[in-house]
């Protein structure tokens, strides 16, 4: 089993998804490491009571200088082995330095039928441009932001008189069922290419 670490930013319900599914000594991977830059991240607590490490290392405490950060990051990811990351809610965007150390190891969710909808607002914006659906991205962590290459995708409809916090809700559950098949899928292919 791959050695995974999930990096989050706050309430972590995909992060806990991905702790579920790995509960299966079959699944592909398995969880060393959570690791938050926001030392409040709910998703901290939820972790630490599945029993898995957890870190918090806290942005604002290096500044401007997103290098240092991201170094203080990898201390804690090379020191627990890890193999692979998942971002599940991590709201930093990565320097080229850290994407590039991690470049075919790391995958992220992004709430929007990517290639539509990179960054923030996603769930308004689909509603605002007249989508008649919507739904939720698993791809490779490429340099450019929410930019590489598609693992799955999910889709939900999108009904008439919807507000970004309804669509987000019907969609969320859709990340959690496809986050932990999507990273078993690059699991696989990560094994594959060794
Ligand atoms: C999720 O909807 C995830 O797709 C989104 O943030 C939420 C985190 O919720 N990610 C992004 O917007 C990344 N740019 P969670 O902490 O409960 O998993």
């Amino acid at each position: 089993r791959l050695k995974l670490a999930i990096l989050i930013s706050g309430r972590g319900s995909n992060m806990k998804a991905l702790l579920e599914a790995a509960r299966d000594p079959s699944f592909p991977a398995k969880p060393v490491l959570v690791l938050s830059n926001r030392p409040d991240a709910k998703g901290l607590e939820t972790a630490a009571d599945e029993g898995i490490p957890t870190a918090a290392i806290d942005h604002k405490t290096f500044g401007k200088d997103r290098e240092a950060f991201e170094r203080a990051m990898n201390e804690h990811l090379e020191t627990a082995g890890v193999e692979i990351i998942a971002l599940a809610g991590f709201m930093r965007v990565l320097t080229p330095w850290f994407v590039n150390t991690w470049e075919g190891r790391m995958i992220n969710i992004h709430p929007s039928l990517l290639p539509k909808y990179k960054g923030l607002d996603t769930h308004q914006r689909a509603i605002d441009a007249g989508d008649a659906e919507a739904g939720c991205t698993v791809h490779w962590v490429s340099p450019g932001v929410d930019d590489g290459e598609i693992i799955q995708q999910a889709s939900v409809p999108i009904l008439p008189g919807d507000t970004a916090d309804a669509l987000a809700n019907r969609i969320l559950p859709v990340e959690h069922a496809l986050y932990p098949e999507a990273l078993a899928k690059a699991c696989e292919s990560i094994k594959a290419r060794a």
